[in-house]
């Protein structure tokens, strides 16, 4: 993120939710930035020929969207104003200016949540290149009041269907390790785990950290290693025990 992109975003904050809220965002944000600055990238391939597993009922509708000019203005209103209106239209027009589709998924006509996708290249310096055949899943969003009633993997598994039909081969997604409502619903969906990583971008170089990934036994001998530790450390402060 760009030093003026944080400030646009901090002051929007401040503007709308006032100076203690504003204390404790940031607090929270130094605490992700200090314990859970990874993010766990993911991935699926995409099938020549994928139907989507659910049939969607018919008060549920997905539509795509390749420009502004196909979003209505109550719909972009709400995409735009929840959370910083200037940052989300400067996205929009980078994206769409990228050749990125816009996905929204509606319940009895009203927006329940969107997603974008773009095809063999990324928004940002990515974790490597993408191939001609590859896309990007990103900013996915459920409108709180739909949230915990996995449209989130409805919407994937639409889109997933349509890309397979254009002839996509490789879905790529990520999300900040903190996020668990986002891992939990990539982990609904036919996207893997690829891993977890850290990237900077200086003077248009991106550098990336992948983490060592621990294996399930690896990881119980690690935490059998700490309970025994755990042990003797109680063992060696109470020795009459
Ligand atoms: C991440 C997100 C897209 C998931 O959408 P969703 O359709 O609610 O997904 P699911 O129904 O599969 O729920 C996923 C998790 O959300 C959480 N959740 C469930 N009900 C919820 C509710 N009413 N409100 C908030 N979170 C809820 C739970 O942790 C749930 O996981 P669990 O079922 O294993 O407990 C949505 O929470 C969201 O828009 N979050 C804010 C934006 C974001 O973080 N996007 C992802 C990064 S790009």
């Amino acid at each position: 993120m760009s030093l003026s992109t944080a400030i646009s975003r901090f002051t929007g904050y401040y503007q709308r939710n006032g100076i203690g809220s504003t204390a404790r965002r940031l607090g929270l944000a130094i605490k992700r930035v200090l314990f859970a600055n990874r993010m766990v990238v993911f991935y699926r391939d995409i099938p020549s020929q994928h139907s989507p597993t659910a049939e969607l009922p018919s008060s549920v509708v997905v539509e795509r969207k390749r420009n502004q000019s196909e979003i209505s203005a109550e719909d972009l209103h709400q995409i735009t104003s929840f959370w910083n209106p200037m940052l989300a239209q400067r996205n929009m027009n980078e994206r769409f200016g990228l050749g990125a589709s816009l996905w929204f998924i509606k319940s009895d006509g009203n927006l329940a949540g969107y997603g974008w996708t773009l095809q063999g290249r990324t928004v940002e310096p990515h974790y490597f290149p993408l191939g001609q055949n590859d896309v990007q899943f990103l900013d996915f969003h459920v409108f709180p009041k739909y949230r915990g009633r996995a449209i989130d993997w409805v919407l994937i598994d639409q889109i997933v269907s349509e890309l397979a039909a254009e002839g996509c081969k490789r879905a790529y997604g990520e999300s900040a390790e903190w996020n668990k409502a986002s891992l939990s619903s990539f982990a609904m969906t036919s996207f893997r785990r690829l891993g977890s990583a850290k990237k900077l971008t200086i003077c248009g170089r991106t550098i990336v950290w992948w983490a060592k990934e621990q294996s399930a036994e690896q990881k119980h001998e690690a935490k059998k290693a700490l309970v025994a530790m755990g042990g003797k450390q109680r063992r060696a402060q109470d020795p009459g025990q």
